[in-house]
């Protein structure tokens, strides 16, 4: 179970303390959620300032890319210090997404494909080979604090299976509207990567709110 709380709920004149603070309270990995007003109607951050938060912190970097044709961009968020890339495959052309994930294996980093809501299972099946990870989108991508979609269950529980049947370890991410009432349903279901922003970030207390989540998604 891994555990990856979303820094944009954090303190954005403050990531780099934000960073640590997550890390000092237990997070797996650090979610880091890219986004460029076109592909979702909400701008953040780009790799320059991943590469600042590089600096002050050792967490693994799960950087969740959510931006048109990402693939021009990937060697800007290598450089950067990523150590997971999530491109979504709603935002390529068919033919680029192979040639991108297995750029981001090449350079030693962990290559994710994600589906919004509305897009099937059968966008991600061809490439389970190249993957490390799939990604459902429980909420519609673009921004914190929405509701987590129970409609999704069934299809995580699909590519559990999908993924079963590779025999590989690939991981299995869930993000948007993670909290302490939905996770358990999302890990029953078959996910073991949890994105939670504000579940997390507005807890008065962060370590407990991830020490919750972890026991909870265990108790499925
Ligand atoms: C939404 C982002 C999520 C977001 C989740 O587009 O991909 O990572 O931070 O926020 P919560 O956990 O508040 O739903
Ligand atoms: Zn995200």
């Amino acid at each position: 179970m891994i555990i990856a709380p979303s820094i944009l709920s954090g303190d954005f004149a403050r990531l780099g303390e934000e960073a640590k603070r997550m890390e000092r309270c237990g997070a797996d990995w650090l979610h880091l959620d890219v986004m460029d007003g076109n592909f979702v109607p909400n701008i953040t951050f780009g790799a320059p300032v991943i590469a600042a938060m590089r600096m002050c912190t050792q967490l693994f970097f799960d950087v969740h890319l959510m931006i048109d044709r990402p693939e021009r961009y990937l060697a800007d968020f290598i450089k950067a210090g990523a150590d997971g890339i999530t491109l979504h495959a709603e935002a390529m052309e068919q033919a680029a997404i192979l040639p991108a994930l297995r750029q981001i294996k090449a350079a030693n980093v962990m290559p994710a494909l994600s589906v919004k809501p509305a897009t099937p299972i059968d966008a991600v099946l061809p490439y389970m080979e190249d993957v490390g990870m799939i990604l459902v989108m429980t909420v519609e991508p673009g921004f914190g604090g929405q509701s987590f979609m129970r409609d999704m269950l069934p299809k995580i529980a699909r590519l559990k299976q999908a993924i079963a049947q590779t025999g590989k370890g690939i991981h299995l991410q869930v993000d948007g509207g993670m909290n302490a009432k939905t996770i358990g349903c999302a890990a029953r279901a078959g996910a073991n990567v949890f994105v939670a922003g504000s579940a997390v970030f507005a807890a008065a207390d962060a370590a407990s709110a991830m020490e919750e989540l972890r026991s909870r998604a265990m108790d499925g």
